[in-house]
Parts: C-alpha cells; sequence; structure tokens
C-alpha cells in the first residue's frame, strides 16, 4: 500500500460505499428509510411495509410479513444447545443452519431477504420457548412479524398496544447505514458469499454491548442507579472509573437521537412500564446535563438504546433477549444491503498500515 493513503482508526469519518437506503444527518438528527422520515413511518407505517420499501423502493400498502415456519433441522440445532445459552448466539446459529438447510446461493434476492428475516422470530421464539423446557409454537400467518414473535413466545396473541409498540420499535430499529454490522453483512456478500452467511456474521458483529447489547445494560443500569436522586452521584462515578453509560453516546449523532424520541413517544403508549418510564425521563436529564459537562466538545446525546429497553420491557420481554430481538429487527435493514452491495459489486478490501517489525532475517543455523 502506499505510505501517504489516509488512515482512520475505526474507519471514523471515511465514506466506505453509497446507499439509497438510510439518510443520516447525525448533526441534525434526522434519518430517512428511502427519503421517509423516521417518525412518519413509525407513525403510519408498519414494519412488513418498511421491509417491502427497503428491499424494492415500493411503497406497498398491502404489505404482510407474517413469521415462517422453522424447518424441522434447524429447530433439531436448537434443541441440541445449552439452555443457557446466550440468545444471539442462539439466533446465530439458527440462520446459520437454515442458510444450509436451504442452500441460499449468490446473488441474495428479494425472496431470499424475505424469507430470512420471515424465519428469524420463529428461530428466538423457538429458542426462547426449548430453554424453558416448552415445545415451540407454529407460526399464525394472519399476525405480522412483530405481533407473529410475541405469539410464538407464548402461545397466545398479544393485545394491539403490545403489537403496535413491538412493530414500531422493529421499524425504527430496521435499517441504519454501515454500523458495524451492516458493514459486516456487505463485506461478506461482497465476496461473493450468501445472504445466511451475512446475516450470521452481522448477528456476531451487533452482538457486542459497543453496537446491539445495550438496552439490556441500560435496565441494568437504572436498576443500579436506583433513585433520580442517586443519578448524579453514580453517574460521576461512572464516568470518573473510565466506563461508559449505556443508551448514550452514537458515532454519527451528535444531536438526540431521532430514533430515541419515536420509541419515547411509543412507550409513553405503554401503561405497564409508566412508572419506569418517568424515572428513566427524569435520570436521563441529569446524564445529559453531566454528559455535556464531562465533554462540553464532544456532544453525547441519548441513543436509540435508552427508549428501547423502555418498549422492549413494555411488550414484557426478558433483558436477555433484548440484544436478540433488536437483530430480528435489523434483517430488513442488513437484507437490504446484501441486495444493494451485490448489485453493484465491488470486493471489500481495505489496505492496513503495516507497524511490524521491519525486515528481518532468522538466526543462521550451523
Ligand atoms: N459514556 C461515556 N463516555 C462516552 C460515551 C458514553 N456513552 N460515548 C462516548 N464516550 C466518550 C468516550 O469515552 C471517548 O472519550 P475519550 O476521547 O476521552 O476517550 C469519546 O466519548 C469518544 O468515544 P468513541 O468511542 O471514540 O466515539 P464514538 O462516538 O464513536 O462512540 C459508541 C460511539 C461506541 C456507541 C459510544 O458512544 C458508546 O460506547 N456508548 C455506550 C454504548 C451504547 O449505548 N451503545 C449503543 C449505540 S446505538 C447502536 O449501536 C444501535
Amino acid at each position: 500500500m502506499s505510505t501517504e493513503a489516509a488512515y482512520s482508526p475505526g474507519l471514523k469519518g471515511v465514506v466506505a460505499g453509497e446507499t439509497g437506503l438510510a439518510m443520516i444527518d447525525g448533526g441534525a438528527g434526522r434519518l430517512q428509510y428511502r427519503g421517509y422520515p423516521i417518525g412518519e413511518l413509525v407513525e403510519h407505517g408498519s414494519y412488513a411495509q418498511v421491509a417491502e420499501l427497503l428491499w424494492t423502493g415500493e411503497w406497498r400498502t398491502d404489505a404482510h410479513l407474517p413469521c415462517a415456519p422453522l424447518p424441522a433441522q434447524v429447530t433439531d440445532v436448537l434443541r441440541q444447545l445449552p439452555t443457557d445459552t446466550n440468545a444471539m448466539d442462539a439466533l446465530r446459529t439458527a440462520i446459520s443452519a437454515w442458510g444450509a438447510v436451504s442452500g441460499t446461493l449468490w446473488p441474495p434476492s428479494v425472496e431470499q431477504a424475505r424469507a430470512i428475516t420471515a424465519i428469524a422470530p420463529s428461530a428466538l421464539a423457538a429458542f426462547a420457548r426449548l430453554r424453558e423446557g416448552l415445545e415451540p409454537i407454529d407460526p399464525d400467518p394472519e399476525l405480522g412479524l412483530a405481533a407473529g414473535f410475541l405469539y410464538q413466545l407464548r402461545g397466545e396473541r398479544p393485545d394491539d398496544a403490545a403489537a403496535r409498540a413491538l412493530d414500531a420499535y422493529f421499524v425504527v430499529g430496521a435499517e441504519h447505514g454501515f454500523n458495524a454490522s451492516t458493514f459486516t453483512a456487505r463485506v461478506i456478500v461482497s465476496t461473493h458469499s450468501d445472504i445466511a452467511s451475512a446475516v450470521a456474521g452481522a448477528i456476531g458483529a451487533l452482538k457486542g454491548p459497543w453496537h446491539g447489547g445495550a438496552p439490556s445494560e441500560v435496565v441494568d443500569q437504572l436498576h443500579q442507579i436506583g433513585s433520580v436522586e442517586q443519578a448524579e452521584p453514580w453517574i460521576r462515578a461512572t464516568l470518573a472509573r473510565g466506563e461508559r453509560l449505556m443508551g448514550f453516546g452514537h458515532r454519527v449523532y451528535r444531536a438526540y437521537d431521532p430514533r430515541a424520541a419515536a420509541l419515547r413517544s411509543v412507550a409513553e403508549g405503554l401503561a405497564s412500564v409508566s412508572d419506569w418510564l418517568a424515572r428513566a425521563v427524569a435520570i436521563e436529564e441529569v446524564a445529559l446535563r453531566v454528559l455535556a459537562e464531562w465533554k462540553p466538545d464532544y456532544p453525547i446525546k441519548t441513543n436509540v438504546e435508552y427508549y428501547a429497553a423502555a418498549v422492549l420491557q413494555g411488550v414484557g420481554l426478558p433483558p436477555n433477549l433484548f440484544p436478540a430481538t433488536f437483530a430480528l429487527a435489523r434483517h430488513a435493514g442488513w437484507t437490504a444491503h446484501c441486495l444493494e452491495q451485490a448489485e453493484a459489486n465491488v470486493l471489500i478490501r481495505p489496505d492496513v498500515r503495516y507497524v511490524g517489525p521491519a525486515e528481518r532475517h532468522l538466526p543462521q543455523t550451523a
């Protein structure tokens, strides 16, 4: 490589591709999918419509995306996992097994994107039941993906408020540009590998707490803080130890994350979390004030995970399913990026700066 080539650790600020899927204006706190503002999509759209929009570019009023039945081989693989398996590991394993069973090949197609997105909630629900010693439940073809996921977890249809709230969460989580997991998916597809490999790799990237593991840690954090009065000393002590506040900060947004704002409105409609939410809102105010004081030149605002925690709790999901539920939502974006990458494919293979020893030679043996 040329030693003159620009180097940015973590690819910060590097434009590594072009996309027509999400427009993110980090300075102004704006997010659009194919031009439609996220607030409008949450209020007037469904996850099925948003997924079709991302895959095909069309806004279809009749879009319906039910969960798909799990092939028996995939259920068998899930049965073999220890009951204390991390849910992200279980989902990644299920997607990998599904890829082997369905034999998905390059190039990715809209049909493959629909199929993998529709299988994922069935796989996660099946794992969640199996670890409790319960049998998986077949999907209800009348329900959309979010409601269908809750149905397959519990065996009863969710009420309208829970179904709408989780669907809104899925809309908000569907797509977000060149984040680490999406970039991973695109790198994998760029080698002419298949869509299931790309999604399995993306799940692996999303598993890290700096990317998708934050909402369950937000719940822990608020639990540890306890009362609003305790918030300021707790936050100051955490920052002084060099630790990060979960649910705050973002690589792109320097303004309030518009997804956090949308999810906060959704959470306000869920009576089951009203007390928790009131405390979360009060603690957020303290956190934003302390963070602004602590890093005056680097705005660290609330991110999507903070209020995702409220919505996911409000619909009754256990925190150990939060990251994998986020992964379900992101399937539409990952697979849309696979399609977009394949359409104008260039192998993604950046250069690296060598910083190891200069040329040297092995000791001569007699
Ligand atoms: N709490 C405390 N300090 C923070 C936080 C935070 N939440 N976020 C950033 N900082 C500080 C860092 O410590 C660093 O300080 P330093 O320069 O003194 O070392 C500075 O801000 C820059 O941090 P970077 O990691 O270089 O910058 P970036 O803005 O890319 O960080 C990240 C983004 C990794 C998401 C970070 O904000 C973070 O770790 N947040 C907490 C975890 C979280 O909520 N993740 C979910 C993100 S949303 C999503 O992935 C869907």
